[in-house]
């Protein structure tokens, strides 16, 4: 029905597996929660909508029936409109952000003489009546918002300060912080706005402008708060302040992330990750001279060679992680003969696993410089260079590869892959050919040849590919589950979900206790788009986090569904646990740009439950 969406993902992970997998994770993730209004979140009748470039706020139309909380609601509109047009009547220092203009208007005709205002101290106050007390605020007011335009300030502080003598005023308040604010005196706007929402909570300049002083001390979190909620109480009609919130998200995000990756502790990604990695390649048979029946010394390189790929093909994350380290203890050993490529070309790959790329890219080069015919290592160095952004140079380690062995499948594999992420649909399309003509029984080819199709707008050659790949590979789960895909981009959800249960079935039964969860989390996606059942989606994601506990997008579906219900608190647990997944700078931020997202409207509807004056559950538009 609708035109292909950017959101099948370049299939199983390839060359850019890792670097695909990663960044498209998140755009996925936003590009279905967009296009489904689904995973969105509401609070005070306001949905927000997380994208790939940070938090965007959407307004929820309210098709609010009568009720009273709408009327409170008009009340405190009316009266903030009241205070505004009192403001704007007189009131310069209400709009410092408008100084320039304020200073070309006419300056009030009636201003006091300055000798004609009584010098109010704490002790002369208490002789007051009320009436005097009001009267004197308003005349010291007036003076102190000329002073502030005539940028007096210190005048027009000592002006507001004997205002608040005869009256405590929030307007007063926020009017002596924006002297301060002129003067750069953070922390004295940070008190006087304080004061200020002590006596009016919802008090939209004082709240802006305690907002920009946190800014100022670089309290970020705070001021993201600020900020928030200023958004949140008008309605979202402040640009500015939207533009903040984003601004101060990425600002939140990046140095937290940039924290947590400098003392972060290098680990294996989940296995249903690893194996997406591994599945990638062409499955080769263990060389002449590591076989389990080879006679090999106790102690030795090699033995530890041979352990790290035996462990490997457990396929679980034990396994995974014993490979790890008997390819580090294998090298560390030495010895390893006409193998010793092959054992750097092992470390890289774990070495690219755990992020670290400058030591997986020099173990991948020596791996080649030691044995060229290494094709693998240069798929892997392209991968890498990928995720650096640098395409070009991607391009180049496939020349190379290919130099050194023109009927390598792999390598037009995952050149195929290079092309589709570039938009390159016919080229990726011819590559994915030729890897098929060299080994008809590498399935990832077929599968992404029917995607690609489907990219280029051949709907009919696409689903004869996967019709006729599903007949040449039946106990294949990855045709059925990209199948499932398809299907659902085109609106056939019920089709769509029997695939991703095939899927299932047979993930269980190939790979019993470590199977690749990314079918249930598609399938739970799908439950969850026709039936709008959050509850049955969540226990599929649950299930799949039961078996892969790692598995970021299990995690990062889970925290979605949950937003989704209106449970806030529980989905922030999973956007930090995301964030503690991530692998990357790039997946980090924009996990915790979640994360912080959710912690901040979670604040504010702690400390503001009069705003979340809306249906939080099922809210879809
Ligand atoms: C306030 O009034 C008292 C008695 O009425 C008087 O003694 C005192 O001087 C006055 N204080 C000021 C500051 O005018
Ligand atoms: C809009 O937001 C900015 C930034 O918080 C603030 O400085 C400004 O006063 C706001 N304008 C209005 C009309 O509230
Ligand atoms: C379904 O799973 C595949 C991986 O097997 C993934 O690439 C794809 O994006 C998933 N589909 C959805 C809708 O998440």
């Amino acid at each position: 029905m609708s035109n292909p969406r950017p959101s099948i993902p370049p299939g199983p992970p390839a060359v850019a597996i890792p670097v695909d997998q990663s960044s498209s994770l998140w755009e996925r993730i936003s590009t279905w929660v967009s296009e489904n209004k689904a995973v969105v979140y509401t609070i005070a009748g306001v949905a927000v909508v997380f994208t790939g470039a940070g938090v965007v706020y959407y307004l929820n139309t309210p098709a609010e029936p009568q009720t009273p909380r709408l009327s409170k609601k008009e009340r405190r509109k009316r009266k903030e409109a009241e205070r505004k047009a009192a403001e704007s009547q007189n009131n310069v220092a209400a709009q410092p952000e408008s100084k320039e203009k304020a200073k070309e208007q006419p300056k009030p005709a009636a201003v006091e003489a300055e000798d004609e205002l009584p010098t109010i101290t704490e002790e002369s106050v208490a002789n007051l009546t009320t009436d005097q007390r009001n009267e004197y605020a308003d005349r010291l007011k007036r003076a102190g918002n000329k002073a502030y335009g005539d940028k007096a300030y210190n005048k027009a502080i000592d002006l507001y300060s004997q205002a608040i003598l005869c009256k405590k005023d929030p307007i007063y308040y926020s009017n002596r912080a924006a002297c301060y604010s002129a003067l750069s005196e953070w922390q004295k706007v940070v008190d006087d706005t304080t004061t200020a929402l002590s006596i009016d909570r919802v008090y939209l300049k004082a709240i802006n402008r305690r907002a920009k002083a946190y800014e100022e001390l670089k309290m970020y979190r705070d001021a993201l708060v600020g900020y928030t909620l200023a958004c949140i109480i008008d309605n979202f009609q402040n640009q500015s302040a939207a533009n903040a919130v984003e601004k101060l998200l990425k600002v939140v995000a990046t140095e937290e992330a940039q924290k947590r990756m400098a003392d972060r502790k290098q680990t294996l990604p989940s296995h249903t990750f690893v194996n997406n990695y591994f599945v990638s390649f062409r499955a080769k048979p263990r060389p002449a001279g590591l076989e389990d029946s080879d006679e090999l010394p106790a102690g030795s390189g090699k033995e530890q060679l041979r352990l790290g790929l035996q462990a490997l093909e457990k396929k679980t994350s034990t396994g995974y992680e014993e490979a790890r380290q008997a390819f580090d203890k294998a090298i560390e050993l030495g010895d390893l003969g006409e193998f010793e490529g092959l054992a750097y070309n092992m470390r890289g790959t774990f070495r690219c696993l755990l992020g670290a790329h400058e030591e997986a890219m020099a173990d991948l080069t020596k791996s080649i410089e030691l044995d060229p015919s290494m094709t693998q290592s240069h798929i892997k160095l392209a991968s890498m260079r990928l995720e650096q952004g640098d395409a070009d140079k991607a391009f180049e380690d496939f020349t190379t590869a290919l130099a050194a062995n023109d009927k390598d499948p792999d390598i037009y594999y995952h050149r195929a892959q290079l092309h589709f992420i570039k938009g390159e649909f016919a080229e990726a399309a011819k590559d994915y050919q030729m890897s098929m003509d060299l080994d008809r029984d590498f399935i990832f080819s077929h599968i992404q040849l029917g995607v690609t199709q489907y990219k280029m707008g051949s709907m009919a050659s696409s689903l004869a590919t996967f019709r006729r790949t599903v007949k040449n590979f039946p106990k294949c789960p990855d045709v059925y589950n990209y199948y499932g895909e398809l299907l659902l981009d085109m609106g056939q959800v019920n089709e769509a979900i029997e695939k991703f249960e095939t899927a299932v079935e047979l993930e269980s039964k190939n790979n019993p206790g470590s199977m690749n969860v990314l079918p249930l989390v598609n399938k739970s996606l799908a439950i969850f788009q026709m039936k709008q059942d959050s509850a049955e989606a969540e226990k599929l994601c649950q299930k799949a986090l039961e078996i892969d506990p790692e598995c970021d997008i299990a995690v990062a579906t889970m925290a979605q569904l949950l937003l989704q219900r209106g449970n806030i608190a529980e989905a922030l647990t999973y956007f930090r646990r995301a964030a503690d997944l991530a692998r990357t700078e790039f997946e980090m931020i924009n996990a915790l740009s979640y994360s912080e997202a959710t912690a901040c409207q979670l604040k504010i509807q702690e400390e503001y439950p009069e705003l979340v004056s809306k249906v939080r559950s099922a809210n879809l538009v």
